[in-house]
Order: C-alpha cells, then sequence, then structure tokens
C-alpha cells in the first residue's frame, strides 16, 4: 500500500522584497496563503528493485528531470538520512496540478509533500519541527507548503508564523509559458539599479501586520486593498499582458488583483464564491485560462 503526502499551491497576499543578501537570496517579508490546488505524492517499496518517479495529472510534465535533482528525491533522501539505515528503492508518484514555473510553488509542494509521504514510508522518526527544517533546506517556499492555511514568512521566506485568515474566494490565471524565479528575482535587482529607482529597504516583520489584521478579521473588501507583490512590475516587464489581465478582471468584478510570486500565474480576490465564479467565467470567456479556487487550505 502506497504512503501518501499532499500539499497546496501557495499565493503571496504580500509579497515585499529587499535588497540582494551576501547568500544570493533576498531578505523578504510575505504572508502566504494556500489556494486549494493540491499536489499528491505517493510513495511505495519498488516491486521491481528500481527507484522510480513518474508524474500523472492535469499539467504537461514532459520536461521535468525525474533524477536525482528533482526536489522528490531531494526531500527523499534527506529523510532516509534522518533514520540512519540505508533505504529501500522507492516507487514514487506525482499527481500534478499546480502550474509549473506558475508562481504558485508546484516545486515546494512536491518537495513538501514527498517530506511527509517519506516521513510516513520511511516510518522516520520526525518531528515538526524536524520536519520543518528538512524543509527549508529544500527552498525557501517548503516550510510553509507543510502547513498551507496562511503565514507570515521571513529570513528568504522559510522562517514562518502561522496566523489565523478566513476562507477566500479567488480565481486563478494561469499562463501557459512559465517565468523562472532567479531570472524575476534578478530583473527586480536590475530595475533597482536603473538611475531614479527608489532605494529598497530592508522590509519590517511590522509591514504585514496590517494585512494580518485584516486577515483575522475576515473582510474580503479590507483584504483587497493590502495585496501588494514587489515581483509584479519585474513580471509585468517580461510579460506584459498580465497587467491586461489583472485589470480584465477588476472589470469582471474582482476586488483586486495581483500577479502571484514571480508569475506568470495573476490571482483576483473576489468577496464570495459566486462573485469569483462570474469573475472566473469572463476572463475564460475572454480567452484566458482561469479556474476558481478556496484560499486557507490547510496541509
Ligand atoms: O529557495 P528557492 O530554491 O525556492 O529559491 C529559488 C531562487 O529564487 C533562488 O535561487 C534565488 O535566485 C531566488 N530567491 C531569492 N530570494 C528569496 C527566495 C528565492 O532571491 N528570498
Amino acid at each position: 500500500m502506497p504512503y501518501v503526502g499532499r500539499s497546496f499551491a501557495k499565493i503571496n497576499l504580500l509579497l515585499a522584497v529587499g535588497p540582494r543578501r551576501a547568500d544570493g537570496f533576498h531578505g523578504l517579508v510575505t504572508v502566504y496563503h494556500a489556494i486549494d490546488i493540491a499536489e499528491d505524492v505517493q510513495i511505495a517499496v519498488a516491486s521491481d528493485g528500481h527507484d522510480s518517479l513518474r508524474f500523472d495529472g492535469p499539467v504537461d510534465t514532459s520536461g521535468l528531470s525525474t533524477g536525482p535533482d528533482n526536489l522528490v528525491w531531494q526531500a527523499i533522501e534527506l529523510v532516509a538520512a534522518s533514520t540512519g539505515q540505508p533505504r529501500p528503492p522507492l516507487e514514487v508518484t506525482v499527481t500534478k496540478r499546480i502550474p509549473i514555473q506558475g508562481g504558485m510553488a508546484g516545486g515546494s509542494a512536491d518537495g513538501a509533500a514527498t517530506l511527509l509521504a517519506a516521513r510516513d514510508a520511511l516510518a522516520a522518526p520526525l518531528d515538526g519541527s524536524q520536519l520543518d527544517a528538512l524543509a527549508a533546506q529544500l527552498g525557501s517556499d517548503v516550510p510553509f507548503a507543510l502547513h498551507g492555511g496562511s503565514a507570515i514568512g521571513t529570513g528568504r521566506g522559510e522562517v514562518l508564523e502561522l496566523v489565523s485568515g478566513p476562507q477566500l474566494w479567488w480565481s486563478v490565471v494561469t499562463d501557459a509559458s512559465g517565468l523562472s524565479t532567479p531570472r524575476i528575482y534578478a530583473h527586480y535587482d536590475e530595475m533597482a539599479a536603473r538611475p531614479g529607482a527608489a532605494v529598497i529597504r530592508e522590509p519590517q516583520r511590522a509591514d504585514a501586520q496590517p494585512l494580518v489584521d485584516a486577515l483575522a478579521a475576515g473582510d474580503p473588501h479590507a483584504i483587497a486593498p493590502l495585496l501588494r507583490n514587489d515581483l509584479q512590475a519585474p513580471a509585468i516587464e517580461f510579460a506584459p499582458h498580465l497587467a491586461d489581465t489583472i485589470a480584465a478582471g477588476r472589470e469582471a468584478g474582482a476586488l483586486a488583483g495581483i500577479v502571484s510570486g514571480s508569475g506568470p500565474s495573476v490571482v483576483l480576490l473576489s468577496a464570495t464564491r459566486a462573485d469569483a465564479d462570474a469573475v472566473t467565467r469572463a476572463l475564460r470567456e475572454g480567452g484566458r485560462q482561469a479556474v476558481t479556487a478556496a484560499g486557507g487550505a490547510t496541509v
């Protein structure tokens, strides 16, 4: 019987990005929010004695590596190392629903779901904080992907403070072409170095407080004007049509719209599920790929 792990896509309700640090990462203050687009990972001991990784689900995974560089195997090796025992060959299946290079941390969700499934498959004695530490080694967004819900992220995103938030309704517009996260961060630095550009300051945890308070109060109308993404401007320079997508969603009645993470997915907030469905329908009629998603999903 296979062991299973599940993790969700994330969007950033706030993504305040500081200057590039000496280690190449950017200090940031973010408010993560999970939406109910799930990745599922199944792990079983291989019947043929060989490691294998296969994908299924609606996303085209033909460009993805199935080798040791995939975060799935990195997560498995971290869990296996924690047992102090050699691990058996494993058969892994990832059901992929989060777009690749979409700005919704699909790879990070694979890493998190794999940590959960591998812990059980290998009977690793890992508690929650040990899993969080392994997740931080895999990537900045992986600790959040272990939890879901809503959370403040600081450091490079890996230092988490879970916060309470309501279920929110989103129209999620995906894009056939992906954007590379390191490229968008690099473009953010380039834009900041342009003559006349505002000096980037180090974001503070307090920058998240108004949004955290609005989430606790639970009113989408109060949350909408506080959505902010510093990577939106560099993402739109790469993909100018994203600005049109946000405008189209607003015209269809969304309270607010932003690029998700480093893009190119765009998320539009509505007050109710019915409103979100109407926005999603209008975006589809305009030729875009859109789905309605519920925010606040927990693992
Ligand atoms: O942590 P993760 O592997 O997801 O990061 C991918 C890339 O995104 C990093 O190599 C870096 O270029 C960029 N990044 C960054 N600052 C962060 C998070 C990611 O510059 N806080």
